[in-house]
């Protein structure tokens, strides 16, 4: 069995581990390989990592000629995810919408029987409308999303969905919600970002800033995890599939897990700025249990085992003081 993954990220980087651990040799596709931050997290000589740009179709077609691939996993996004895509809607519309695009025609061509897309919990969330009680003869029926990067995810879903129907592909769309996990370079969304600031802070013996808005998070190796899940099962259902840590975490409970987790951190809890993408109102916990069903998911790390073993990589690899 091979797998092309396409993205080498947060995300895409756990699901290469995953499966060279189990003893495959995936093809990571990426248009701009982090290989030293790839190297701290699993064993270069695995995988087989190489340039190529998912909005140019040849550059997947060679990608597909490397190995008779099965399976097709496809992660990479507009840098910044939803803050991105609001600096720059065209550029994360064209990546996130075309780039779907021609892995869903690539599939369509080579006879790729299985795709996996990344899609996100904004769906969940950036969403108004629905207000006519499912009456599709009327016009707010359907939510609509209300960010640029929802409304590529959305478009993901359809579009891939569409392509399984009239092709026959099996086709998955994982809604992760905001993703923490082991990275040192540029790569995940906002919350990404403020995580990995936090952890890094009370590793370093610094104050740790917590994010004060009650959110939903997942590790990223349990995403990757409900991923490879999503490549193995016999019947994906309808093809969307929530993946989250399964529970809400507020800024009280996220700071009493990161003093347990790393003893003697100095917390102070800060409100997002008045009109960032996703500050403002309570977090609704996703239901995972569709994901569950179908794909046998479990998370396998809540917020205590998550904190320790990213500490762990983090201490392995920040430079030594001074
Ligand atoms: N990180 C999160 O919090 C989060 C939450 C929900 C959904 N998602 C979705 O999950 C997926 C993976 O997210 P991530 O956090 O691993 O992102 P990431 O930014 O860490 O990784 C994405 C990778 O895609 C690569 N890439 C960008 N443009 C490319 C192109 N044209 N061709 C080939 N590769 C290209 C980047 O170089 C990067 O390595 C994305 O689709 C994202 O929208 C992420």
């Amino acid at each position: 069995m091979t797998t092309l993954i396409i993205g080498a990220g947060l995300v895409g980087a756990q699901v290469a581990r995953i499966l060279a651990e189990r003893g495959e040799r995936p093809l990571v596709m990426d248009a701009r390989p982090q290989r030293a931050v790839l190297a701290t997290l699993l064993d270069a000589s695995t995988i087989d990592l190489f340039e190529g740009d998912v909005l140019r179709p040849l550059s997947i077609s060679a990608a597909l000629a490397r190995a008779k691939v099965d399976a097709i996993v496809h992660t990479a996004a507009n840098p910044l995810l939803t803050l991105g895509a609001q600096r720059n809607p065209h550029a994360a519309i064209e990546l996130n919408i075309m780039g779907l695009a021609n892995v869903m025609e690539a599939a369509r061509i080579h006879g790729i029987g299985r795709m996996v897309a990344s899609s996100s919990s904004v769906l969940n969330r950036y969403q108004s409308g629905g207000e006519d009680g499912g009456d599709l003869s009327r016009e707010e029926a359907v939510p609509r999303p209300h960010t640029f990067y929802a409304a590529t995810k959305q478009a993901v879903e359809s579009i891939g969905l569409n392509y399984a129907r009239s092709f026959g592909i099996a086709f998955a769309a994982l809604r992760y919600c905001p993703v923490a996990g082991p990275w040192s370079g540029p790569g995940g969304g906002g919350p990404s970002g403020i995580f990995r600031a936090m952890l890094e802070a009370a590793v370093d013996g610094r104050e740790a800033v917590i994010p004060g808005t009650a959110m939903e998070w997942v590790y990223s190796k349990d995403a990757a995890m409900a991923t490879v899940q999503a490549i193995d099962a016999p019947d994906l259902g309808s093809g969307v599939f929530n993946i989250t840590m399964g529970r809400i975490y507020r800024p009280q409970e996220l700071a009493a897990a990161l003093v347990e987790a790393i003893p003697g951190t100095r917390t102070r809890i800060e409100a997002q700025p008045e009109g960032s993408t996703w500050s403002g109102g309570d977090w609704k916990p996703a239901d995972i249990s569709r994901a569950a069903k179908h794909l046998g998911y479990v998370p396998q790390y809540p917020m205590a085992r998550l904190l320790r073993d990213y500490a762990q990589w983090y201490r392995g690899v920040r430079r030594p003081a001074g």
